[in-house]
């Protein structure tokens, strides 16, 4: 099946228009857990049905919060205990693919038609991708030109040049067609059917984003790494991989406490960053030293990467929506205000749905872990809008 990422351009549109239909699963399957949404449209808005998640590590012998590589049917076995925990009904909706099994480039090329530019893309692409371009699957989106802002983005004229340039700047994207596999099998053991498949991050920003034109960074706090994308206009400018997550966090503070992981990871969700009665000053202040360890370089690259966009572009990225499952970090929005050289906000994609009021702290405190997951079906929900 092929993949795409269509409607980038409407991504940030914020009506759920649709009539009533049939339930929609998202299912993302990240590197430490599998989260799994069931919305369904009525009336514009989107209703949730049910939600879980299922730590991937014990199916691979390692504890919760660990990332681990499973086998499609290892993982599709995972992804039948959750629907069976979480009561879903519906069989069929979007997956989502890893940033980090994904290739996306910005390229540039000569403005031409649509059919000329379906030749091109293919050759283009070996510029860009280290491998044979017939082992991936390729897909790609035009940029729109913003009048605007010609300068900003404009790389090849100089002042001198016609305001008109002869380039066009198209959005690259490629998956290996092993990883496009490895999905089909998972879906077909765990009996999904697969309307779409989508790179996270594109997931991760439908749901995270609302307000549409000036630069917006978010940051995808996961178990192994933490993947940064910039945002304009809708459009994914820049994208950044750190191999460096939770999962680090975890590790650090078990080493520094003398604790398994499995009691770190406990200790890391239930206090975070935040003193409790249960320790002593002494212990409080060795348990925070060391998370604040691995997210205070985290931090550190995320400000370089709003300085160097900011510099290169020459415009400012005055916000940061945190999201993944590290954002639900307890006590994080405090020093991500002081640590990071923007505004913070905390996704809350489930604010994008409608659920039961005594869900809403529990689906706040829980959110950030599912915005790839609600983000799916939003576009769902959206394309047949
Ligand atoms: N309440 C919490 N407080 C702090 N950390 C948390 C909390 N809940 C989950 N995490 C951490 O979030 C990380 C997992 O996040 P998430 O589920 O987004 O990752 P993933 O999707 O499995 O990984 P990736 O996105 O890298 O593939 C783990 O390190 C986990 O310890
Ligand atoms: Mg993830």
């Amino acid at each position: 099946m092929a993949f795409s990422f269509g409607g980038l351009t409407q991504m940030l549109s914020s009506a759920l228009g649709r009539e009533d239909g049939g339930s929609v699963l998202g299912i993302d399957i990240g590197a430490s857990s599998a989260k799994i949404v069931q919305l369904r449209p009525r009336g514009g808005s989107a209703i949730l049905e049910t939600y879980g998640e299922i730590a991937l590590g014990p199916y691979g012998g390692q504890p919760i919060g660990k990332a681990v590589k499973l086998s499609p049917e290892k993982t599709a076995e995972a992804i039948i205990d959750l629907m069976k925990e979480a009561n879903v009904t519906a069989r069929s909706g979007g997956i989502s693919i890893p940033f980090s099994s994904s290739l996306i480039s910005v390229i540039e090329l000569p403005k031409v038609a649509q059919d000329a530019l379906k030749r091109m893309v293919p050759i283009e692409a070996r510029k860009y991708i280290p491998i044979p371009v017939s082992e991936v699957s390729l897909d790609w989106f035009v940029i729109p030109e913003d009048e605007s802002e010609k300068s900003a983005f404009d790389r090849v004229s100089s002042p001198t040049t016609p305001a008109r340039s002869p380039m066009q700047e198209v959005l690259l994207v490629a998956i290996h067609n092993d990883t496009i596999n490895a999905y089909q099998t998972i879906a077909k053991t765990a009996g999904i059917q697969v309307e779409f498949y989508e790179i996270e991050i594109f997931s991760a920003i439908r749901s995270s984003l609302s307000h549409g034109i000036a630069p917006i960074l978010v940051v995808d706090l996961g178990a192994a790494t933490t993947k940064m994308y910039i945002v304009e206009r809708g459009i994914v400018r820049l994208t950044h991989l750190v191999t460096s997550g939770g999962q680090h966090m975890t590790e650090n503070l078990g080493r520094s406490l003398s604790w398994e992981f499995e009691k770190a990871e406990r200790v890391k969700r239930e206090r975070g960053l935040n003193d409790s009665a249960a320790y002593s000053t002494d212990e409080n202040d060795r348990i925070k030293t060391a998370m604040l360890s691995t997210l205070s370089r985290l931090f550190s690259e995320v400000n370089r990467v709003l300085l160097s966009y900011g510099q290169r572009y020459n415009k400012s990225v005055s916000h940061v929506v945190l999201t993944g499952g590290g954002a639900s970090l307890p006590g994080l929005s405090a020093y991500a205000k002081e640590a990071l050289n923007a505004e913070v906000t905390i996704a809350d994609p489930f604010a994008r749905t409608e659920a039961p009021a005594f869900l809403a702290d529990v689906l706040r405190q829980i959110g950030p872990g599912f915005s790839v997951s609600v983000g799916l079906v939003l576009r769902k929900l959206k394309s047949t809008s």
